[in-house]
């Protein structure tokens, strides 16, 4: 699809490679790279934490500090303004130059001293947001586009629907919010909505800035912005269809089910092809799967496992959070550690999973390695040399993990869900189609049953190799994503400029 040349400003509290927690930030720097390649003007706005990996050969410059309105008063933010030398694309970098130091301290979203979140979190983004708007409209452009990423940027489309309506910088522009999750959606006491900049007069049941007697910023974002998107199909309807998925919005989702669309991400696959890995201790294709062999061995050894019994090796790189299904590792470790196979997990967050993973690693040492920490490499090596790569998710609104197995030969094994569900095909021996195995309900059993048949097909050399082969042969690339993305801008732009501009009082009737 050939699109007009546009003016974008994303507002995204993670970017790869600059930081990363999850997936939002390999999107949000895939997305940005992408669309700059293809023509469009992109910025994207992030906060400045203490740890940013800046990018090499990119020039820098300040831009004026500003003091940006906050509640009654208001309050210093500084700017720095980084250009790629070879596109068109920047990224802006927003500080708290106030006495709390929003971002200048270790950890993005959790104190890595306690690892619970950040007790201020919502004057964090919230500042970040406004700021980040201030900061735009000091690059001297007018914007086409304003687009915001989950929670922590939700608030951008209420802002230049309201306190920035006249700014010349957003005159015209169309407002984007993309969910990637919703099972976080930024829930605060209602003196922060004081500091947003709007009275207590607008705080009542039924109002776009009430959530159950609390103040919703993914309510807000979802109500204000004019157009939304989710990172899958499957998503998109599951989060209107039942409280699982909606976590208490799916009201909200499902009357703004017009202006909602799912696009599947795509993979960075320069970043994450098997062929040119640096990481991997051999590398590959799908024409020459021998040397994954290699990958697997180097694994084994990593882990300190001996040569035999040769089993299977199941790999995990996740983020330790309840929304990726480990009450069912807990739930089946037993009878798990019945079965002939090996598990690897990295990753690190809730207590209690790490606490099980643990103990599951010391009890079992020949069969279970755990690594407690965030390791990008090793990320790579897992994926090079596991078999099967397992994600047992409650929900998933798209998942990265199940692509970057599927490019790497590795085979997924996956609660059929979200992304995961328009990703992974069940394979099919008759046919020889199909990509990985699934199972539906959020089950120990189920889990089960996919993995026994998974290991099956595993004992099966030539079924196996065409299962990797079609996995490999998958299109995950960004190109079609970036189109999704151009056409709901597409949409929204003439939506808007054909003078459906929001206003407080038109978003009251979509509550
Ligand atoms: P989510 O965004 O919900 O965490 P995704 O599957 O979309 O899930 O993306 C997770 C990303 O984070 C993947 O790129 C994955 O490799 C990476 N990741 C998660 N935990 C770790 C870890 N401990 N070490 C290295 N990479 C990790
Ligand atoms: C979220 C989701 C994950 C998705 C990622 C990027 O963190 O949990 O499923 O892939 O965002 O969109």
């Amino acid at each position: 699809m050939v699109a007009p040349s546009l003016r974008i400003a994303h507002l995204a509290s993670e970017m790869a490679p600059l930081v990363k927690v999850g997936g939002l930030a390999d999107v949000v720097g895939a997305l940005a790279f992408e669309q700059a390649r293809r023509g469009h003007h992109v910025i994207v706005a992030l906060p400045r934490y203490l740890t940013l990996a800046l990018p090499e050969g990119w020039s820098r410059r300040a831009l004026e500090p500003r003091q940006v309105p906050w509640g009654m008063g208001r309050e210093p933010a500084r700017y720095e303004l980084l250009e790629a030398p070879d596109r068109d694309l920047g990224v802006l970098l927003v500080d708290h130059a106030g006495e709390r130091r929003f971002f200048a301290r270790a950890g993005v979203y959790d104190d890595p001293a306690t690892g619970e979140g950040f007790p201020d979190s919502a004057e964090r983004f919230l500042f970040f947001t406004r700021a980040a708007l201030e900061g735009l409209k000091q690059i001297g452009e007018r914007f086409d586009i304003l687009h915001g990423h989950d929670h922590q940027a939700a608030w951008a489309p209420c802002f230049v629907r309201t306190h920035d309506a006249h700014e010349p910088a957003f005159r015209g522009v169309v407002t984007v919010l993309t969910i990637h999750n919703l099972g976080y959606q930024g829930m605060h006491d209602p003196w922060v909505l004081g500091l947003a900049g709007f009275g207590l007069e607008h705080f009542y049941p039924g109002s776009p800035f009430e959530y159950w007697g609390r103040v919703n910023d993914m309510k807000v974002g979802l109500l204000f912005a004019d157009a939304l998107t989710t990172v899958s199909p499957r998503y998109a309807s599951e989060i209107q269809s039942s409280p699982e998925f909606g976590a208490g919005l799916e009201g909200v989702l499902k009357r703004r089910s017009a202006d909602l669309t799912g696009i599947l991400n795509g993979i960075d696959d320069t970043v994450w092809n098997p062929a040119t890995d640096p990481h991997l201790a051999a590398r590959y294709d799908r024409d020459h799967l021998e040397q994954k062999a290699v990958n697997r061995a180097a694994l084994r050894v990593a882990c300190r496992w001996p040569v035999t019994p040769d089993w299977p090796i199941v790999g995990m790189v996740s983020r330790i959070a309840e929304q990726k299904g480990f009450d069912l590792i807990e739930e089946a470790a037993a009878r798990l550690m019945k079965m002939e196979l090996r598990l690897v997990v990295l990753g690190s967050g809730k207590p209690e999973y790490v606490e099980m993973l643990r103990c599951l690693a010391a009890a079992h040492p020949e069969r279970v390695s755990y690594r407690d920490g965030y390791d990008d490499p090793l990320a790579h090596r897992i994926e090079g040399g596991a078999d099967l790569f397992l994600m047992p998710s409650r929900y998933e609104p798209c998942g990265l993990n199940q692509m970057y197995s599927m490019r790497y030969g590795t085979v997924p094994v996956v609660r059929a869900v979200g992304g995961l569900a328009d990703t992974v095909e069940e394979f099919d021996a008759r046919t020889g189609a199909g990509t990985g195995f699934r199972f539906d309900r959020f089950d120990s059993a189920e889990m089960l049953g996919a993995l026994r048949r998974a290991l099956a097909f595993h004992r099966q050399a030539e079924q196996w190799r065409k299962l990797q082969q079609n996995g490999m042969s998958r299109d995950f690339s960004w190109r079609a994503s970036a189109d999704g993305y151009d056409r709901v801008y597409q949409r929204a732009i003439e939506r808007v400029r054909g003078g459906r501009v929001p206003t407080l009082e038109s978003v009251r009737s979509r509550v």
